[in-house]
């Protein structure tokens, strides 16, 4: 079932997507996910991602909690490319790079929307030509669907002239409601490699296998035994904060947290997944009042190469006019015992 809880001001609205397992509460506000509720193994139910209460602090605050990321999700060098010979100049927000998308990027914009049937709300937005210094009238739907106990979030943008898109869902996961931080959270990555990122946290084209590394997640291991690891590349990202390049085209991410029962499987049409352990959280307070602090999260931003466009012979970030970007991700929140 779909339904609006609220309207807030200026066009803003809260909307619950309800099963039986799951309730998701979403705002047409950068699309954010706002709430998952769901039970732990003994049937009480928590909230399993961070957000806020106001919507004023999504905002105005910068950690993109919940948030859809876009036009490009990560990092690109010093806000400069070139795309068919034209150079463009993009917002500097993040050390000397661009990040997420820009001041104002696809987080802090509001969508219009529809409630397709009992499981679907559509989103849409309107990126203008230059909005953000990005080229070309970028026609974005974000398609959530709920179903049992997975959400599916599909993609599908188009152009009037060549720009470059990297959409990612920003959601920061608790399996354990909030209760303690994410050090008893297994976490499994299908990945044989790591992009490594220089001290910015930019992506510097280095590939390095994860094994013998903290960056190997192949089998279930703890973040928490992993993070405090001795690793040049955890130290410059201050935590994890890195591409994973997945092995394989299904269930990629798994997140468990035993003592709740709790399993997210991250499932994505992306080649990659910047996995974060919420390293710059600064004590904000949140929903329920509770403090966020690093490593009270992770991310899971399923994604195209952060800066392609400098990195790869053909970026793949690259939309042509007359193409269809069309990724799909699910995020399936299951109860084991
Ligand atoms: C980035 C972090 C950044 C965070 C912003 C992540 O996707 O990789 O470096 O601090 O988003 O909240």
């Amino acid at each position: 079932m779909i339904e609006v809880t609220k309207k807030l001001e200026n066009g803003i609205d809260l909307i619950s997507m309800k099963s039986d397992d799951l309730e998701v509460v979403v705002t047409n506000f950068g699309c954010t996910i706002v709430k998952v509720l769901m039970k732990d193994k003994h049937g009480n139910i928590d909230d399993v991602v961070l957000g806020y209460d106001e919507m004023e602090k999504y905002a105005t605050l910068d950690a993109y909690l919940g948030a859809l990321v876009g036009r490009v999700a990560n990092r690109i060098k010093k806000g400069h490319f070139e795309l068919n010979g034209k150079e463009y100049n993009l917002a500097i927000n993040n050390g000397p790079n661009h990040l997420h998308g820009g001041i104002k990027g696809f987080s802090y914009q509001t969508f219009d929307y529809e409630i397709k049937d009992d499981h679907t709300v559509e989103f849409h937005y309107l990126s203008k030509h230059m909005e953000e210094g990005y080229p070309g009238n970028l026609d974005l739907k974000a398609i959530y669907t709920l179903e049992g106990d997975t959400l599916t979030i599909r993609y599908v943008g188009t152009t009037d002239e060549d720009t470059l898109i990297n959409i990612t869902n920003h959601s920061y996961f608790n399996l354990s409601g909030k209760k303690e931080n994410i050090y008893n959270h297994l976490l499994v990555m299908k990945a044989d490699k790591f992009a490594c990122v220089d001290p910015d946290g930019l992506t510097t084209g280095e590939f390095r296998d994860v094994k013998g590394t903290p960056f190997d997640f192949n089998e279930p291991a703890l973040i928490g035994e992993r993070v405090i690891m001795e690793d040049e590349q955890l130290k410059l990202g201050n935590g994890f904060d890195h591409p994973f390049v997945f092995n394989t085209d299904k269930d990629q991410s798994i997140l468990i947290h035993e003592e709740s029962g709790r399993k997210l499987t991250v499932s994505t049409t992306l080649p990659m997944a910047q996995i974060y352990t919420a390293n710059y959280l600064d004590g904000r307070t949140g929903k329920y009042g509770h403090q966020y602090f690093a490593r009270d999260a992770v991310c899971i931003e399923t994604s195209a190469l952060p800066d392609a466009i400098h990195l790869e012979e053909n970026p793949t970030t690259i939309l042509k006019k007359g193409e269809v970007y069309d990724e799909t991700t699910s995020y399936k929140f299951e109860v084991i015992k």
